[in-house]
């Protein structure tokens, strides 16, 4: 019985999120939305954006009645102790009450603590403005990559954020609420995503010249998948070494890391083990194809206005095909 209303419920809601579609609102609705929810904690957000929807609605129509009563309706005396009840239940209990519940059921939704047994740790750094990601292994190896954050359905995660100087906010919007990202502290969010597909994350707190081209994907597999996933990527790149030499000679390896090629790589700039399989670039602002990465490499401001990296249009025509090559290469 149980399962037949959660369907129900659902179905409900689907029906609500297509009329949000029709109403010309469908940008709102994509692998970005809260009103989609791929996970547990998002799944309590929308559910309590539609209690309260509802509940406004009903509100709306019984204020509406009242008025349109007192407009049209014969105009009969009534008592003065009828006058005082009406807004003493009317005005002062009923707004009380109502609100006190929804307080209950909004205060539940706060993020729980501490994570549930057998939490996998997903450590998020904000820089400005992309996201360094690592996830710790097995061998006690820590692995790391940008922009592109992989999960499992059936697992908890425990995200530890920070970030080295300014206040970003942290933002699934499809798998929960957000976080702050806090200089000098790390702070915790615990999510649980169950449905399997792409989402999209955003920085929810301005900070800086690019806050609205920091985004990342996200990537909800289910377990197998996700420990073959993260075993794929703790491999070593492949890179050809044409191509790295002219990385070499350009300084890439000052700012960017590629593991088992360019090791005493920076890590001022993402690390680029498998950039090739990330599916964007610059953080969310452009799908990772040739083009994009050309015009980025040679003018990264004028992709994403902001970005730290400078420019390399100076670059001879051989040299950056070498580069582009190789960084299409590290799959
Ligand atoms: Cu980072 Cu806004």
């Amino acid at each position: 019985m149980a399962n037949v209303g959660q369907r129900g419920h659902r179905t409900g809601r689907r029906i609500i999120v297509r009329g949000i579609f029709t109403l010309g609102l469908a940008g709102c609705v994509a692998d970005q939305s809260a009103l989609r929810p791929g996970g547990q904690q998002a799944e309590a957000v929308a559910d309590l954006f539609f209690l309260m929807t509802a509940a406004g609605a009903v509100i709306w129509a019984i204020v509406m009645g009242v008025l349109i009563y007192a407009v049209l309706a014969p105009g009969r005396p009534r008592s003065e102790r009828f006058a005082d009840r009406f807004i003493l239940i009317g005005g002062v209990i009923f707004p009380t009450l109502t609100l006190a519940g929804l307080l209950v059921v909004g205060l539940r939704l706060l993020p729980a603590n501490p994570p549930p047994a057998g939490a996998i740790q997903v450590k998020v750094r904000a820089e400005q403005f992309w996201w360094r990601v690592s996830y710790a292994i097995e061998d006690g190896g820590v692995v790391e990559t940008a922009n592109a954050i992989n999960l499992p359905s059936d697992v908890a995660v425990e995200f530890l954020l920070d970030s080295p100087d300014v206040i970003h906010s942290f933002w699934i919007p499809a798998l929960g609420g957000k976080m702050d990202m806090i200089p000098g502290r790390t702070n915790r969010l615990v999510l649980n995503p169950e449905t399997p597909g792409r989402y999209r994350g955003v920085c929810a707190e301005f900070c800086g010249t690019a806050h609205a081209q920091m985004a990342f994907d996200v990537e909800v597999q289910r377990s197998g998948e996700f420990y073959a996933w993260l075993e794929r990527e703790a491999r070593p790149a492949r890179a050809d070494p044409a191509g790295e030499d002219a990385f070499r000679r350009a300084g890439c390896p000052a700012c960017h890391t590629v593991r088992g090629r360019v090791e005493a790589g920076g890590r001022i700039g993402p690390d680029l083990t498998h950039f090739a399989s990330r599916k964007t670039i610059a953080a969310g602002t452009a799908a990772n194809t040739e083009e994009a990465l050309r015009a980025w490499l040679a003018d990264p401001d004028a992709v994403k206005p902001g970005a730290r990296m400078p420019g390399y249009a100076m670059l001879p025509s051989d040299e950056m095909d070498a580069i582009v090559a190789m960084l299409r290469g590290l799959e």
